[in-house]
């Protein structure tokens, strides 16, 4: 039986245009192109980690609208099993993307339904939170609705993961305890940690203030820079692998999808993380968020360069 990971989270249209660079305040540029591509944080998520080998279901809302469709069929389309994905009578999230010839990325989020996933609707779908191995969670739902699911997963004796993002501000401190592996990237670390994070340096430092805060276990993700690992006796760095960006959108999920899915299928956090590293280079190199996340087979032959 492959393991059971359960995503409690956003699921946006992304509308991606490729411009030369991003735009200034007050500014109009020319586009190269414009696309529809099925996205949001935990929607990826759970793509990331269905084809890397996990058998996954999403708890999430949709518009009563196309892109509500889409998004869900979108996920069926990779045996996610959607019976706690909600239509309600809001339109779907959004994300404007624009992504730039060195494959930065600028998103705005309008979140839409995604704003109707309240504790209530978590709790309505217990069942499906009580089959898991791993939940993850994070931030593109309501604040309540995160605090509550991480600690309904701790309650129940799950591997709790929280991808704090976006975020701007701390968590809310009784969140720390519920949460199995807190996996910020370097903006998102600096937030939460009130530190800045620029460097290898001052992310060790930053990993160091989140487990003082509570959590168990950190990973941040810093881009070029690789992950780095700490829990509360070390700290471990993980390179990354060098590849040709093209689109950057989506790796983080890719990161956090891949690492859920390969611990749980029982691989050790070392094992986990670089296999997540794998897929998430692989992913840059292609187009899109759920477009671009690669499949386990695609990970098992990828070498890095
Ligand atoms: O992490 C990438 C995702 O962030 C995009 O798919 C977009 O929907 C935003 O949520």
């Amino acid at each position: 039986m492959p393991a059971k990971v359960v995503v409690i989270g956003s699921l946006n249209m992304d509308l991606v245009t490729r411009a030369p660079r991003l735009p200034r305040g007050g500014e109009t540029l020319i586009g190269r192109s414009f696309a529809t591509v099925s996205g949001g944080k935990g929607a990826n998520q759970a793509v990331a980690a269905a084809r890397l080998g996990a058998q996954v279901s999403m708890v999430g809302c949709v518009g009563n609208d196309a892109y509500g469709e889409q998004l869900r069929g979108a996920l069926l389309a990779e045996r996610i099993d959607c019976q706690a994905v909600s239509v309600v009578d809001d339109s779907s999230g959004v994300a404007l993307i624009v992504v730039d010839d060195a494959s930065q990325n600028a998103i705005v989020i309008v979140a839409g339904a995604n704003g109707a996933l309240t504790p209530e609707v978590i709790d309505r779908f217990d069942a499906v939170l009580q089959a898991a191995d791993v939940i993850i969670c994070q931030l593109e739902v309501p604040d309540a609705t995160v605090g509550h699911a991480l600690k309904r997963g701790r309650a129940s004796g799950k591997t709790v993961m929280l991808n704090p993002a976006p975020a701007s501000h701390p968590l809310p401190a009784d969140w720390y305890a519920a949460i199995d592996y807190l996996i910020p990237n370097e903006s998102e670390a600096s937030a939460l940690s009130g530190l800045p994070v620029d460097s290898l340096d001052t992310a060790k430092t930053a990993a160091a203030r989140l487990i003082a805060l509570g959590a168990a276990k950190v990973i941040i993700t810093l881009g070029a820079q690789g992950a780095l690992f700490a829990n509360g006796t070390g700290i471990e760095h993980f390179p990354a692998l060098q590849v040709k960006a093209v689109d950057t959108t989506a790796a983080g999920d890719t990161f956090v999808g891949g690492f859920a899915a390969a611990l749980a299928a029982g691989k050790s956090e070392a094992e986990a993380i670089r296999f997540g590293q794998s897929a998430a280079a692989l992913s840059v190199t292609r187009a899109g968020a759920q477009p671009s996340i690669p499949t386990l087979s695609d990970v098992q032959a990828f070498k890095a360069p």
